[in-house]
């Protein structure tokens, strides 16, 4: 992996001169086109970023969550006592933890920023407000620590691959790996968990291919996973999620790898919708299934699968498909007109058949959010966000301490 050419997916900046701080984050809701860093100086920042997934993917989340207590703390609470200032942080981390129910982690990040904060009750509140903000620091380095342990421990499964070797122009040796959603370093504080262990098992020379599924409706694989192997000139090949059981039965994959949003105490997994037909379609053609996960994402309190709330989004997501774009207008005329329909913000366009598109100047450049409907109005949809993989169907769970079988991964944590 190129470290220079993959941005951090979140950070804490502090401005040397003034003092300020902010949460910076790419906005993934425009990768791979547009690639704008937001900058968060409240943590109802950080929650419309939650809330429009501008960041996803569960340990990020766990990250975001514990920045939106710490900046909070830090830039907008006027508590005066300890005590007051506990209970206004408890009600931002519920807050926080509200946002998307599904991956364990974003619960898991704001209460270790509360939890820390009522440990620490018998210190005077300058020091646990500094604590705090040190605390939420302390989740996002130790996320990428833990990325970088599961890859290393993803990599020993493939240890008896043979790297690869050019010979006379054609390649010999290495995996064919598939994989779904985006569980790369864009999920994580750096480096992913399933992209994490493809990046180690590269380094070693031993990806010959990961086909990417582009996973349907809001593309992270297609729009964010192709993008960070590409940036890391890891061969990949792109399949809509209906070619995965074609590419399958021609004997193309050697084995799959996911990462999840939870993992239950009888090892289910809960992870992008569409990861459970890959675990069947993979179990049919006898291709090994492995989870890639931090074992901050286990979740022991969850006795199987059934016990996780599923996630329902939007059914826009599925009546049709969104877009951004930048305008370049190509002389001054038309630069005049996009002038004067964003001289007082975003301007919304009429479009006819429900479609959407609204238009916005940033800096010197006018740009675009569209929605097209591509399905009749008034259509019936269902649209979970996840689903939940039974422990059957996986052949190893890959955290940061360990690969493990299904039914034992639980015990790693007690
Ligand atoms: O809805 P998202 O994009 O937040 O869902 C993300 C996933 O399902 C990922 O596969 C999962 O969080 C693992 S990320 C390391």
């Amino acid at each position: 992996m190129d470290e220079s050419v993959l941005p951090r997916t979140i950070w804490w900046e502090t401005d040397e001169k003034t003092g300020a701080s902010g949460v910076y984050l790419i906005d993934q809701s425009r990768l791979p086109l547009q690639g704008d860093v937001l900058c968060c100086n409240t943590h109802e920042g950080i929650c419309v970023a939650i809330a429009t997934m501008a960041l996803r993917g569960a340990p990020a989340l766990g990250v975001a969550a514990a920045f939106a207590c710490a900046i909070w703390s830090e830039n907008e609470s006027e508590e005066t006592t300890v005590a007051s200032y506990i209970t206004a942080l408890d009600a931002i981390a519920e807050k926080v933890s509200s946002l998307r129910p599904t991956a364990v982690n974003l619960a898991r990040g704001a209460s270790r920023i509360s939890g820390y904060a009522h440990a620490q009750s018998d210190r005077p509140l300058s020091e646990i407000k500094a604590g705090v903000v040190a605390e939420a620091k302390a989740v996002c380095e130790e996320d990428e620590a833990l990325c970088r342990a599961i890859g290393e421990y993803g990599a020993s499964v493939f240890k008896d691959t043979e790297a690869i070797r050019e010979l006379d122009g054609e390649y010999s040796g290495g995996v064919h790996l598939m994989t779904h959603c985006n569980a790369g370093s864009l999920a994580t504080a750096y480096f992913g968990t399933a992209l994490g262990v493809i990046r180690t098992l590269d380094s070693q020379e031993k990806v010959a291919q990961v086909w990417v599924c582009e996973t349907r409706p809001v593309n992270q694989g297609a729009r964010l996973t192709t993008w960070e192997l590409m940036a890391d000139g890891i061969p990949s090949v792109l399949i809509c999620d209906d070619m995965a059981a074609d590419v399958m039965a021609r004997g193309w994959v050697d084995a799959v790898i996911v990462g999840a949003d939870r993992i239950c105490a009888n090892g289910d997994v809960v992870n992008k919708i569409g990861t459970y037909g890959l675990a069947c379609l993979a179990s049919l053609h006898d291709i090994p299934f492995y989870v890639a996960a931090p074992h901050t994402t286990l979740d022991p309190s969850c006795a199987s699968g059934s016990d996780v709330k599923i996630e329902q989004r939007d059914p826009r997501e599925v009546e049709g498909f969104a877009c951004t774009g930048i305008i370049l207008p190509d002389d001054a005329v038309a630069a005049r007109a996009f002038d004067s329909l964003t001289e007082k913000g975003t301007r919304e366009l009429k479009l006819k058949n429900g479609h959407r598109m609204d238009i916005s100047r940033k800096g010197g450049a006018y740009s675009f959010d569209a929605w097209m409907r591509t399905t009749p109005p008034g259509v019936l949809v269902y649209n979970p966000a996840f689903d939940i993989t039974p422990s059957k169907l996986i052949t190893a769970i890959i955290t940061d301490k360990g690969v493990f079988a299904p039914s034992e991964v639980a015990a790693s944590v007690e």
